[in-house]
């Protein structure tokens, strides 16, 4: 169930481009779970964070998008949480290897940083690249070791 259920949430910084990719994993198939923020008044992006990490961890959701300005604010949030594999991503090439390399669950990107056809570019290669495996199962392993 929770397989083509994705959770997404965004503060101030990243609400507009939060819209479009509802619309587009909606056109795709996809369950979204959207988490907030609803419109432009000012939040803190560690309380987006926070509700995606409880979603997940719940089993609400497979995967998860995270947005803010930059999309820095809200991936060193996210990444405070042990199960929490969250890659910012600004490119094609990042989107691919966050997921073959690093098993990333959570994408973030930042509104004011990539325009939306990047932004669906990068998720639509987030939601269809398989994890490698392999030696990058023995490194994924051990960042959760430092906890
Ligand atoms: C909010 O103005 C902005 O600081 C936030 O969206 C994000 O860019 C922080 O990293």
């Amino acid at each position: 169930m929770t397989v083509r259920t994705i959770a997404i949430a965004s503060d101030h910084g990243g609400v507009e481009l939060k819209a479009q990719l509802v619309k587009d994993l909606a056109g795709w198939g996809w369950q979204v779970l959207d988490l907030g923020t609803d419109g432009l008044d000012s939040v803190d992006y560690p309380d987006f964070a926070l509700k995606v990490a409880e979603a997940l961890k719940a089993g609400k959701a497979g995967r998860a998008v995270l947005l803010c300005g930059t999309g820095i604010g809200i991936s060193i949030a996210a990444n405070r949480h042990v199960h929490i594999r969250a890659a910012l991503v600004h490119d094609a090439f990042g989107a691919r290897m966050c997921r073959q390399h690093n098993d990333a669950n959570v994408l973030v990107m930042g509104g004011r940083t990539v325009g939306p056809e990047i932004a669906r570019d990068c998720l639509r290669i987030f939601l269809d690249t398989e994890f490698e495996g392999g030696r990058h199962a023995r490194r994924v392993a051990k960042l959760s070791e430092i906890f």
